[in-house]
């Protein structure tokens, strides 16, 4: 017999023949005559409630008696008509076999409810809860969409490489990569003698990479980990997170909002479409009303706004503020919350950010001030975007990296794509968990990525 998946089952119609499927107990109760279990295989958020005649099954005592919570198993039966009103079939069983038994003695989960701070102890049980299972779907749907969005838009996909010799923001928070032997360098380390002959380190960004391809190939992206070594142990920061950086020839600050505001908004909707069950259970249990707002989101226009105006309008507020408000200041995430959630209700572009706290390849603005930054923000959350036009003069460029402290020689192939053929360019990345927690208005970043990385913390 072939064995069905509970996503599919759940929807076919009573059957005479028996079927087959396997997956994991996720509750077991024993009345008089009957057990009733429930199997969840991962396939949807529902669970298949089978029912047991413990006559039938009389000689299989010993099989009943490890039918526990967690456990893993095969279950034959007819597919039958349920009159309860949470399920349209349920499973009358004819064979059970417990595969895996679950001791429920030592089982970590039970089956209450646990903590989100609790499940990530146990991060290798938890996708076997409603809620790490859904936030598993919806991390496929919704990487599926960021694809297809791109593919559709005639963008290429350039993997670009995890170890680099090039900080790309520039603000010095790698993590090296050394093959040296730490515990016996006396003095300074001697990189020559490493493996790449130099100091290598984990990206912080593909972007630099991508525009290599984007001034041969014209629109490009990049979907894999970045890394970074910044000491903030919040709910929107890992040490390792995943980033989708399109990047595009021939496009200036404008195109790259407009496609900002497309690309997120194709993703919202796609959730929205393809992940269906697993929303209503975030609506319902984590984030009320989330769906509506979703909806609003993908139907709305983002509001487009400077720098300059959002520290007026920040500075005009009465709202207290953890952290001063001022012009050269960069915006903090309670001031990008005040302006999503309180001032313009819905997402915000800000752009043309001081040049002195944005990294030094954005284009300078003719103020000299600004450069062509533009970060979506919003609502719960704050940044989910960060992107800019870059500076494509080669002089300039020159210059921003000189101001920086950073290394020229480092960045000698970069300037090069300034020297030959330069064009008008930009992109944007889009931090993938944090647009996992908007969907899904999971607080915790932690939460919303399989194996999370901070400070302190690396198990699993
Ligand atoms: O604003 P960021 O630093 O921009 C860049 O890395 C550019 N190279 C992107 C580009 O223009 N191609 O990071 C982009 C996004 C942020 O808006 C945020 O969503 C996410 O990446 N991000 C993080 N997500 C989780 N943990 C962290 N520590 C993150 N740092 C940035
Ligand atoms: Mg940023």
């Amino acid at each position: 017999m072939e064995r069905i998946r509970i996503v599919k089952l759940l929807g076919m119609d009573p059957q005479a023949e028996p079927v087959l499927c396997k997956g994991w107990v996720r509750t077991v109760r024993d009345s008089k005559n009957l057990v009733f279990f429930e199997v969840n295989d991962g396939s949807c958020m529902k669970n298949l409630q089978v029912i047991l005649d413990k006559d039938a099954h009389k000689n299989r005592k010993e099989q009943l008696s490890i039918l526990e919570n967690g456990a893993s198993v095969s279950v034959s039966g007819r597919l039958v008509e349920s009159p309860g009103k949470n399920q349209s079939v349920e499973l009358h069983c004819q064979s059970v076999e417990v595969i895996g038994t679950a001791n429920p003695e030592s089982y970590p989960m039970q089956k209450k409810r646990h903590s989100f701070e609790y499940l990530r102890e146990i991060a290798h049980l938890r996708p076997r809860t409603n809620t790490f299972g859904a936030v598993a779907r919806v991390r496929n749907i919704m990487s599926r969409a960021v694809h297809r969005y791109f593919q559709d838009n005639g963008f290429i996909w350039v993997h670009t490489p995890i170890i680099t010799t090039s900080d790309a923001e520039g603000a010095g928070e790698m993590f090296q990569v050394t093959t040296l032997d730490l515990e016996n360098v006396a003095g300074k380390p001697d990189y020559s003698a490493d493996f790449f002959g130099r100091s290598a380190y984990l990206t912080v960004s593909g972007q630099l990479n991508a525009e290599i391809y984007a001034t041969s190939l014209d629109r490009v992206y990049s979907f894999g980990p970045t890394f970074r070594a910044e000491n903030s142990n919040t709910s929107r920061h890992l040490a390792e997170f995943w980033m989708i950086e399109p990047e595009m020839a021939f496009c200036d600050i404008r195109d790259n909002m407009d496609h900002a505001e497309g690309f997120l908004k194709f993703v919202l909707a796609s959730a929205l479409r393809e992940a269906r069950e697993d929303m209503e259970f975030f609506d319902l249990r984590i984030q009320k009303g989330i769906i509506r707002q979703l909806q609003a989101v993908v139907e709305s226009n983002f509001s487009r706004i400077s720098y300059s105006e959002a520290i007026a309008e920040l500075k005009k507020s009465s709202a207290q503020f953890e952290y001063p408000v001022s012009w050269g200041a960069d915006l903090q995430s309670e001031h990008e919350k005040f302006l999503t959630e309180e001032v313009y209700k819905g997402p915000v572009i800000v752009t043309d950010y001081p040049r002195d706290i944005k990294a030094f390849y954005m284009k300078l603005n003719d103020d000299e001030k600004t450069v062509r930054a533009m970060d979506v923000l919003v609502p719960r959350l704050g940044e989910i975007i960060g992107g800019s036009q870059r500076e494509e003069r080669l002089e300039l460029l020159q210059k921003r990296i000189e101001q920086n402290g950073l290394d020229a020689a480092h960045y000698w192939w970069y300037l090069d794509l300034r020297r030959y053929g330069t064009v008008p360019h930009s992109g944007f990345g889009l931090g993938f968990e944090r647009l996992i927690q908007y969907v899904t208005g999971m607080q915790n970043i932690r939460d919303v990525i399989p194996f999370p990385r901070t400070p302190g913390s690396a198990d699993f």
